[in-house]
Parts: structure tokens; sequence; C-alpha cells
């Protein structure tokens, strides 16, 4: 598949060009939100893509939507190999806020570029990601997953309970609930702050005082309510479905 961004691409298809594909270095990574660079939304989008073929307009739709107030969606960049070139897209994951727990966030579409997987990518996806996460004052992630259980528990992740996406766009929500929602500005700026390098997320020491999150706004009445009881499931078997109806685990981690 090509990567695009303006005039500069870069074909990252094995099948194609498997000797001549730039393998970034981990060190340089940044963790940028998708909204702050603008200009790699359709490589972003081509990305994500790859793995779950959709419409390039409803992709980039959905990378529009992304913003401080979530969701939020992270790209895992490399800097431009040569001056003319635009920065490697190597990973995306899309965070949000979750439904009556003000402390938590789900993190879904996680992905790595195919040519580009198994050297330590996700990995450093992940790690950035918490640590993103950690700074903004959320101490619990959240995901579900059909097939990589084993990736997710290698990188501490463990079998959890449903929890309930607050996956919405401003333009659908009815003003009282966009009431709710704090008008201070959010504790932080990605765009203007310095990019959160992967490699040197700083690990912030558990109990220190960092600023709460937002708080959250009350919830629709027309959302469903997470399912209740203990979370019934093994690393074998799960009860839990997508909306598809193929199984998937619920998995969680405190930051
Ligand atoms: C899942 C995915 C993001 C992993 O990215 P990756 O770059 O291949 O993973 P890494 O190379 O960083 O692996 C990180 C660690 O996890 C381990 N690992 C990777 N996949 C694993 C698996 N399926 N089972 C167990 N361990 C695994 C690696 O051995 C590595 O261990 P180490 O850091 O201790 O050496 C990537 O394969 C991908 O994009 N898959 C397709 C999309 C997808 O399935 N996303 C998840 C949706 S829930």
């Amino acid at each position: 598949m090509t990567l695009s961004s303006g005039s500069a691409q870069l074909i990252l298809d094995p099948a194609h060009q498997p000797e001549e594909t730039p393998v970034p270095n981990l060190v340089e990574l940044t963790l940028e939100p998708v909204h702050c660079r603008p200009e790699l939304l359709d490589a972003c989008a081509d990305l994500i893509n790859e793995q779950w073929p959709r419409s390039r307009a409803s992709r980039l739709h959905s990378l529009g939507q992304s913003s401080d107030a979530f969701p939020l969606c992270l790209m895992l960049l490399s800097p431009r190999p040569t001056s003319e070139a635009a920065p490697i897209v190597v990973g995306h994951a899309r965070l949000s806020r979750v439904l009556d727990r003000p402390q938590s966030l789900l993190v879904e579409t996680v992905v790595v570029a195919r040519a580009l997987r198994g050297r330590g990518f996700g990995r450093r996806l992940m790690e950035g990601l918490e640590a993103f996460a950690r700074a903004r004052g959320f101490r619990r992630l959240h995901l579900t997953t059909h097939d990589q259980l084993h990736f997710y528990a290698h990188l501490g992740y463990r079998l959890g309970e449903p929890v309930q996406g607050l996956v919405f766009t401003s333009r659908r929500l009815p003003a009282t609930l966009l009431n709710a929602f704090p008008r201070t500005p959010f504790p932080w700026s990605p765009c203007k702050a310095p990019s959160l390098t992967a490699q040197a997320a700083p690990k912030v020491p558990k109990g220190s005082s960092l600023l709460p999150p937002p708080p959250l706004p009350e919830p629709p009445t027309t959302l469903p309510p997470p399912p209740a009881g203990p979370p019934p499931q093994s690393s074998l078997e799960t009860q839990y479905q997508d909306l598809r109806g193929r199984p998937i685990f619920w998995m969680e981690k405190d930051i």
C-alpha cells in the first residue's frame, strides 16, 4: 500500500518493496495527535484502511473528529527520511472517554503499518499512549481485542469488564449534553507543547499529584448501560461479542 502526504509518498507494502522500506529508528519516534498534524490525515487514513478497509471519506471524517476533548487520535511518527519527504506514519490509536469512569480511557484502532510490524513499534505505540494518558491525569486504559490478547497481555493488560466508550461527535450531541462539558480550557495543549517522544516518555510515579482529567458530561439517556456482573471470560473463551457477533476480549491496565 502507499502512504502519501502532499507530494511525498512512501511504499510500505513488503510485497512491493521489501528491501527498500526504510525502517524508522525507535529512538526518533514521536507520538502526536492527528488534529495537530492535519497534513498527515491522508497518510493516517491509508494506514488504518490497510488493516480495516473502509471508505476514505468515512475514515477521514472519523479522524477529523479528533480533538483535545476526545475522542483523540494519536499517530506514531518517524521523522521525514529526506528533507523533501513527509514524516512516516508508523502507527495509530484512538483514545475515548469512558462513561461513568472519569479516570479511564478506551483505546481503539491500534495498528502498526503492516511492513513495520514485529520490530517494537507496537510496544512503543502502547507505551507512548500510556504515558500520554497518564500525563493528562487518566489512570486506567480499557480495550477490546479479537486476536491480539497475548500481545496486550505481554504489555501488562489483564482481562477486564466491558465499558461504554463515549465516541460521539459534537454535532450530534444535544445542547443539554454539550452544556455539561467543562468550559474552562483543557489543562494541556498537545499541539503547542513539544511532541511527546515515545522513547523518552517520562514514567510518572504512581500517586504523584497530576491535574485530574476534566469532568465527564452527564451521559445521554440513549446510551445503553454497560453489562452488569463479573466478566466471565478466560484467555480461551469470552462471552462478549462485537457488533458483528465476533468474540472479543475486554482488557484493561492501570497506568
Ligand atoms: C498488534 C500490533 C499493533 C503489534 O504491533 P507490533 O509492532 O507488531 O508489535 P511489537 O513488535 O512492538 O511487539 C511488542 C511485544 O509484543 C510481543 N508480541 C507481539 N505480538 C504478539 C502476540 N500476538 N502474542 C504475544 N506477544 C506478542 C512481541 O514479541 C514484543 O515483545 P518484546 O517487546 O518483549 O520483545 C500489530 O501487529 C498490528 O498492527 N496488527 C494488526 C492490527 C491489530 O490487530 N490491532 C490490534 C487491534 S485489537
